[in-house]
């Protein structure tokens, strides 16, 4: 596993725990997943452990990448995983029980109200978005990043960091609700976010 690191173009440098994304899920994810309702679309699902391991409890479960690498891992790690754009049309619209916005995913385009939308309407209309945010006092902060790694970069793109008291403003945005905050024994924090009443 090469070691990775998010840097803003200020310079402002995010650590990425890639070995985590290698791993299976933590006892902590673990725990969170405990009564997750399925199916289950995992958002941004990298390598796949999460998919892997609800698949492992029947739980149904679908990964969705728009990296080739990642979906081409997941899919050797036994992932169900299709190679998409998440903002791009999915199966099931309208029908998930459960999206999955995990480790940092609630980033991706850097516009958390846009995104959180966009899980709105992969929701069955009982269903429910997890996403990890960061932890009390981050606010909303909007990046323009680069992944660093082995030398490399990618080309700039945005990202955005999301902290837990600023979740449910983004929530409102698109139509949803925070409903529960799960804050693990080492301190990641994980909204639960259902559909808001008109
Ligand atoms: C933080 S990593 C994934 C970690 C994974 N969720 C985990 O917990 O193991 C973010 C992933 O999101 C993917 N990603 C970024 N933008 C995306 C998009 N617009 N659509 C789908 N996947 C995207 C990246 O390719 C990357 O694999």
């Amino acid at each position: 596993v090469t070691s990775a690191v998010l840097r803003d173009v200020h310079g402002r440098v995010v650590a990425l725990d890639t070995a985590r994304w290698h791993a299976r899920a933590t006892p902590e994810e673990d725990d969170v997943l405990a009564d997750v309702r399925g199916p289950v679309i995992d958002l941004g699902c990298g390598p796949g452990r999460i998919v892997v391991t609800l698949a492992s409890r029947r739980v149904p479960a679908l990964g969705v990448d728009a990296s080739p690498t990642a979906a081409a891992l997941a899919r050797s790690n036994g992932a169900a995983v299709l190679e998409r754009d998440l903002f791009d049309r999915l199966p099931g619209e309208g029908r998930w029980a459960t999206v999955l916005l995990f480790d940092g995913n609630i980033g991706i385009g850097g516009d958390p109200a846009r995104l959180l939308a966009r899980c709105r309407r992969l929701l069955a209309s009982d269903g429910r978005v997890i996403a990890e945010v960061d932890p009390p006092g981050t606010g909303i902060e909007v990046l323009r990043a680069r992944v660093e790694a082995a030398g490399r970069r990618s080309p700039p793109f945005p990202w955005a960091l999301v902290g837990v008291e600023a979740i449910g403003a983004a929530a409102e945005e698109a139509r949803l609700a925070v409903e529960a905050v799960h804050r693990t024994p080492s301190g990641r924090y994980f909204a639960h976010l259902a559909g808001a009443r008109p």
